[in-house]
């Protein structure tokens, strides 16, 4: 039977849940549009996981029943000497397995933050994070990056300000320093070390969010936020969705146990799935992630050169940063192309992208797009941003026209 009835009850909202409707999907646009948004997994490149599913499937005393609730034992063992080989000194008391990094991240902001308490995000950031953020009731402070990352100096001198002023202190910092979403940029070792520095100085967690360390094109790794910790001042978020499949849904958050078990008594849901994390246990411990990364290394590589190609020929005038990893190109728009507009005239073209103001927890300092090369192949991103470069060339036209009409008038 249908559900849909004549007339809604006045449902008495929560209040956060007020204005906040998700639409429909979560999957590509499909159809004719070609997909430059959202961050996929490419397709042609998803694992195959067949055997360890079969495997997993025969345990069935253990995949089947409810798991326990930090995560199966030798997943969090895995994930420790995953997180080891970069210099973090993990054990299994550290981690805790959650429904992805994005779990980890709504978890923390439970056990860390009242309503309209603040957290620093760089300028941009992470879309679904300041929406998560958001959902949380935090404010925000914005903090610029440059080539180096968030910039440091910045923030330490509006934390002063705060100081001084008797304001409200941050109690989390939530960043990207591998492959930043959106722009790519990789924050420098000093920098990072700074960043603990500083939130010993003024008494906050820093939240590594660190999905793409691993996709690396070019250049050398520096050590995560988490290596120059020494007293748990750093919550690392970790997610296979970007390296194996998002769709398994495994992530986990690396903390100071007092940290994790706090954490682990606000997730309600009981563990999370065994059967899923059986599989992902196999293919760490067979080594099929490992290939699986390095095949989508050189795969993604072309993606982005092919992409950074087509900009320069049909995006004139935009500034685009090459990142040496990661899933996204961050596209600066001149004067007068308003990002938005351009998305909705580039779907009417055919192709999907993201408007950079999405990136921004406050007001964008100008007009920018969000690309992501990791989904279409590399035929479909040089038409998509032919599509893109049809769309721009019509504002750009009318721009040019209304700026003539009035120099003439
Ligand atoms: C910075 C960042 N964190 C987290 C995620 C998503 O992680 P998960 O799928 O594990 O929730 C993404 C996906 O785009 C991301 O870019």
């Amino acid at each position: 039977m249908n559900q849909t009835v004549n007339q809604i009850p006045p449902y008495r909202w929560a209040k956060r849940a007020r204005d906040s409707v998700a639409p429909e999907g979560g999957t590509t646009s499909g159809g004719d549009l070609i997909e430059l948004g959202g961050g996929f997994d490419f397709p042609d490149a998803l694992p195959d996981i067949v055997s360890e599913a079969m495997a997993a499937a025969e345990l069935r005393s253990e995949t089947l029943q409810y798991g326990p609730l930090y995560g199966l034992n030798d997943l969090r063992d895995a994930v420790a000497e995953y997180l080891r080989q970069d210099g973090i000194a993990a054990t299994r008391e550290n981690i805790l397995v959650v429904n992805g990094a994005k779990h980890g991240l709504d978890l923390a902001c439970r056990v860390f933050l009242e309503p309209e308490d603040p957290v620093i995000v760089a300028a941009p950031t992470y879309l679904m994070a300041a929406k998560i953020l958001r959902h949380a009731e935090a404010s925000f402070v914005s903090i610029p990056q440059d080539e180096e990352g968030m910039d440091t100096e910045v923030l330490r001198d509006r934390l002063q300000a705060r100081q001084d002023a008797g304001e409200s202190m941050p109690k989390l910092l939530y960043d990207m320093p591998d492959f930043h979403n959106p722009t790519g940029i990789p924050m420098s070792a000093v920098r990072r070390r700074r960043l603990v520095d500083l939130a010993t100085q003024y008494d906050f967690v820093i939240i590594e969010d660190d999905p793409y360390r691993r996709i690396r094109f070019e250049g050398e790794a520096v050590p995560p936020i988490k290596a120059f910790d020494e007293s748990g001042r750093v919550i690392g978020l970790g997610t296979i969705s970007k390296i194996l499949a998002p769709g398994l849904r495994i992530g986990w958050v690396n903390a100071d146990p007092a940290i994790v078990r706090r954490i682990a008594a606000h997730k309600s849901d009981g563990g999370s799935c065994p059967l899923l994390q059986r599989i992902v246990v196999q293919l760490l411990r067979n080594r099929k992630m490992d290939q699986h990364v390095a095949t989508l290394i050189s795969l993604l590589r072309v993606h982005r050169n092919a992409m950074i190609d087509a900009i320069h020929e049909h995006l004139p005038d935009t500034l685009v940063r090459v990142p040496n990893g990661g899933y996204f190109l961050w596209v600066r728009l001149p004067p007068g192309i308003d990002a938005d507009e351009l998305v909705r005239r580039a779907a009417k073209e055919g192709v999907s992208i993201i408007s950079g103001r999405l990136c921004f927890a406050e007001e964008p300092p100008g007009s920018f797009l969000r690309l992501a090369y990791s989904f279409s192949t590399p035929a479909d991103i040089v038409e998509g941003v032919k599509r893109l470069g049809r769309a721009y060339a019509s504002i750009r036209s009318e721009l040019e026209t209304s700026i003539n009409r009035i120099v003439r008038s």
